[in-house]
């Protein structure tokens, strides 16, 4: 099977992101004195802004009106939108710009599959929202990863056959999608924690157009 697209995940892929959701849900744990560790935050990378949330009340066994829960989800959101706002092209990754150059050399469509609702505002802050052929968030998806619909939207929206498709991701939630969508899954972060990935790197600049086209 020749690939004929690749698609990325945002948060962590990409960009520094996932450093600054991990950031603004530590603060709202530790507010809300919930002890919330980095190994935690694993569990909760690609996963949507309601279900983190989710996870760090049900920890600290917290049960609250659903008006305080929002209340929370906006703060969380607000923070976070304090932690990129200083963000611009010198945030994207090293090898982010080389390599959608290769994918385009060598005719690979190029998508998005992220879980925030914040992907566009990154995409133009780190100058790549012109970078794609589809993109698709949270604000448009019914189940959110570890469900593979957010990598099958984005591989039927490019007309591209899920099994001619690489999928990118730092998270365990999205490696699960992309496996479950039937996708070539690649993680880029710690191999001890992304196991389940065909093939890891730590840092997106050392993937090659070569490997994904050998299928890595
Ligand atoms: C994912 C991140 O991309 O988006 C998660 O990995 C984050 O950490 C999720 O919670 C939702 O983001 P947002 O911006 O919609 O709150
Ligand atoms: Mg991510």
């Amino acid at each position: 099977m020749t690939i004929k697209a690749c698609i990325f995940d945002l948060d962590g892929v990409l960009t520094d992101t996932a450093e600054y959701h991990f950031l603004a849900w530590k603060a709202l744990a530790d507010e809300l004195g919930v002890p919330f560790t980095r190994e935690d935050n694993e569990q909760l990378k690609g996963v949507d802004r309601m279900g983190s949330l989710h996870f760090i009340l049900q920890k600290g066994g917290l049960s609250l009106s659903q008006h305080k829960v929002q209340q929370l989800a906006d703060k969380k959101n607000v923070h976070y939108r304090q932690l990129i706002a200083h963000m611009t092209e010198a945030d994207r990754f090293d090898g982010v710009t080389e390599l959608f150059e290769q994918l385009r050399a060598h005719d690979i469509a190029i998508g998005l599959a992220s879980s925030s609702k914040n992907a566009q505002l990154v995409l133009q802050r780190i100058g790549i929202s012109e970078a794609f052929d589809y993109v698709a968030d949270a604000s448009q998806i019914k189940q959110g990863k570890p469900a593979p619909e957010i990598f099958l939207t984005v591989a039927e929206a490019l007309n591209v056959a899920p099994a001619q498709c690489v999928g990118i991701e730092d998270s365990l939630a999205g490696l699960q999608a992309i496996i479950d969508a039937g996708m070539v899954a690649v993680g880029i972060g710690d191999k001890t924690v992304l196991s389940q990935a065909e093939k890891v790197y730590a840092h997106i600049g050392e993937l090659e157009v070569t490997a994904i086209l050998r299928q890595l």
